[in-house]
């Protein structure tokens, strides 16, 4: 039966009492809650590296610009629950704003430079010191042995990965493979904002993503020539406004001039007033 925590305190005696009694391995899969699929393959992956698995649920006010979504983000406590005890949750993390950020807005910050100013940082700034910031309350709270993030949010898992580096963190972060519906489109929560019309038209992301693992494996490495043929993909969808595409190393986001092996292919782009994100990590 899994158990739902409300405070930090719970939640370290939970993990503290693991510890002591040997040989646990605990996983933490934090998430906003919204869960869907994407979700459940993280928890899955959780339960299946760990002996015992958390599943935070928290919708980080620190990480949403003023004009963004955190007040409609969506809110599916019951859903989320049972979603999360099928996948394997032991644990379920559920605190309030005020357990989390007892100082409220004068809370300490966790920052990561350079990184979090960009892809999804240069168009959402802040986004990733709110980030950063709760991942670091998470992993103070449950001192998990492994951390679980999607492919999805690979600009976050950049951030997420220098920043345990720096701190010198214990927890070791897994990344999972991006989850798709059928059609292409990559899961988010955020896919509930999309009309019937913006849903298909959204599908330019991933056939761009597409597009370009094609010519990679046809052989073409040139930065400009990918790009300049998935901003075609894009072109061919006017409705759908690209925020970025782009070739980065995946440690640094920095440019690269040729993919190689490893090499991060990202695209960001607003269907509708709802942003949408995609990538491949190519081969
Ligand atoms: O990826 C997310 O859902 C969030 O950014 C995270 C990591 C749970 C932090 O709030």
């Amino acid at each position: 039966m899994m158990q739902v925590l409300r405070t930090v305190a719970e939640l370290r005696r939970w993990s503290r009492t693991l510890r002591a009694a040997g040989g646990n391995i605990i996983g933490l899969v934090p998430t906003m809650g919204a869960l869907h699929e994407g979700h459940a393959s993280l928890i899955r992956a959780a339960r299946a590296g760990c002996a015992q698995v958390a599943v935070s649920l928290f919708v980080n006010p620190t990480q949403f610009g003023p004009n963004e979504d955190f007040a409609r983000y969506p809110r599916s406590f019951e859903a989320d629950g049972a979603l999360a005890e099928a996948a394997g949750a032991d644990v379920l993390f559920a605190p309030t704003v005020e357990e989390l950020y007892p100082n409220g807005a004068e809370s300490t910050f966790v920052d990561v430079p350079i990184l979090s100013d960009r892809l999804d940082g240069a168009s959402r700034p802040g986004h990733f010191r709110g980030v950063a910031t709760v991942v670091t309350k998470l992993f103070l709270a449950a001192e998990p042995d492994r951390a679980y993030f999607g492919q999805k949010d690979a600009a976050q898992v950049a951030v997420l990965r220098r920043m345990t580096a720096d701190l010198r963190l214990a927890t070791e972060i897994v990344v999972c493979p991006i989850v798709r519906d059928a059609d292409g489109l990559a899961l988010s929560s955020r896919n509930a904002y999309l009309t019937p019309a913006e849903r298909t038209q959204a599908l330019v992301l991933s056939r761009a993503v597409r597009h370009v693992e094609s010519l990679v494996a046809g052989g073409e490495r040139r930065a400009p020539i990918l790009l300049a043929s998935a901003h075609g993909v894009f072109a061919a969808v006017p409705e759908v406004r690209v925020d970025y595409i782009a070739l980065l190393d995946w440690a640094t986001l920095d440019p690269v001039e040729i993919a190689a092996s490893g090499t991060l292919f990202a695209v960001a782009a607003w269907a509708g007033s709802t942003r949408l994100i995609d990538n491949a990590i190519l081969p």
